[in-house]
């Protein structure tokens, strides 16, 4: 079924509709609608000037970005019905987008809520004319710009549009661009965005503690096991010791392993034990690190010491079997 053109007056009218600043001339609204190509054209001129205050609330912008006028112009001598701006003709596409969905795609789901969900041009466009992302939004600023441009565009948008509808500042926005840096291997990145994100989340112990991991594994990875220790003196002087928890420390020292980092990875497995002197997988974990590292008394000291704090422990048993052997 085609979309009836008072369903979508209805849908469109439902966004809020913010005041025009400008004082109405007496020229305006106009006496006739010429140029209605989506919208009915027996259309009265002030539900469509209701509907123009609601495309332009939804977008967070004014007239003249679809209409052809002067932000100083009174509105009188805009020429609303002149097709000039290719926002104009976009916006048709997305009335027409509109009516699809709410007239054809929802109708056909098997039941609706019982006061049925509208989509509207603010569900997606939430007060930006390009509805998007602040994760994309982000990511396109660190592809072009490196961290630092992420950094400007984050601190750019928050003090912007915090508090608004249009994007979404909790932590996690920033943790998980993070872990992706991370997977990709830049660490010294993932450090400068967590510190970020310790900025404006300075209670959260998620955050806290990721910032605490993230300072040591960026320094063990650019700096070295000596500097990786020194960032962790330097962290626990700063926050909670319960922040490095058993295994995250563990997964840190096993990218280092994985990395060929073996000397920052031992170092790691270390600051795990001094913390958790009582996790068997720990011990092991260093027992594992030392072996690559070709240390092979420090090796079978560790997976003692982690048989004896786990003797159910196969991995230890045969580990260290086969390094007494050699
Ligand atoms: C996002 C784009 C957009 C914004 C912003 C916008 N309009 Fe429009 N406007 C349109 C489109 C599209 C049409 C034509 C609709 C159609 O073809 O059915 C239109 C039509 C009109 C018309 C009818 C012109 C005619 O005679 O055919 C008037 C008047 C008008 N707009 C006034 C305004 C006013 C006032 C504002 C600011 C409060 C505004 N518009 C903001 C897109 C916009
Ligand atoms: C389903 C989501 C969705 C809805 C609903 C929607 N839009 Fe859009 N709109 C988009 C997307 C996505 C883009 C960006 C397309 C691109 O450039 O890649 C866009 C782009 C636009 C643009 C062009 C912006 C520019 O600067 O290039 C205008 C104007 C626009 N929309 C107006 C509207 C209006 C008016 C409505 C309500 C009648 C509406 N949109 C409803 C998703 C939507």
């Amino acid at each position: 079924m085609k979309p009836g053109k008072s369903t979508l007056i209805a849908i469109i009218a439902l966004a809020t509709l913010p005041s025009l600043a400008k004082p109405l001339n007496a020229q305006f609204p106009p006496d006739s609608l010429t140029n209605l190509q989506v919208l009915p054209e027996d259309m009265s001129v002030g539900a469509l000037i209701n509907v123009m205050r609601g495309f332009s609330g939804a977008l967070g912008v004014r007239c003249q970005y679809c209409h052809v006028g002067e932000a100083n112009q009174p509105l009188a001598q805009f020429d609303f019905a002149s097709d000039e701006k290719e926002t104009k003709e976009k916006a048709r596409v997305m009335l027409r987008m509109l009516g699809h969905i709410n007239g054809e795609h929802l109708d056909e789901l098997p039941s609706r809520s019982e006061v049925a969900v509208e989509v509207s041009c603010e569900t997606c466009h939430r007060g930006q004319a390009r509805p998007v992302l602040i994760s994309d939004s982000l990511r396109y600023a660190y592809r072009n710009g490196g961290v630092d441009a992420l950094e400007t565009s984050y601190r750019e948008l928050r003090n912007r549009y915090y508090g608004s509808h249009t994007y979404d500042f909790r932590s996690f926005i920033l943790s998980n661009l993070a872990n992706e840096m991370g997977r990709a291997g830049n660490f010294a990145d993932v450090e400068q965005v967590m510190a970020l994100n310790l900025e404006f989340f300075p209670d959260n112990p998620r955050v806290r503690g990721a910032y605490a991991m993230a300072s040591v594994e960026a320094a063990m990875n650019t700096s070295g096991a000596a500097a990786g220790r020194a960032a962790f003196d330097d962290a626990l002087g700063r926050f909670s010791a319960a922040l490095f928890t058993d295994n995250a420390l563990n997964a840190m020292g096993y990218r280092l392993l994985g990395s060929g980092k073996t000397a920052e990875a031992v170092e790691v497995f270390k600051i795990n034990t001094e913390l958790h002197p009582n996790s068997a997988n720990a011990f092991d974990s260093l027992g594992e690190g030392h072996m690559n590292n070709g240390d092979r008394d420090e090796a079978i000291a560790a997976y003692e010491k982690s048989l004896e704090l786990n003797p159910q422990n196969p991995n230890a048993v045969s580990t260290l079997e086969r390094l007494r052997a050699n």
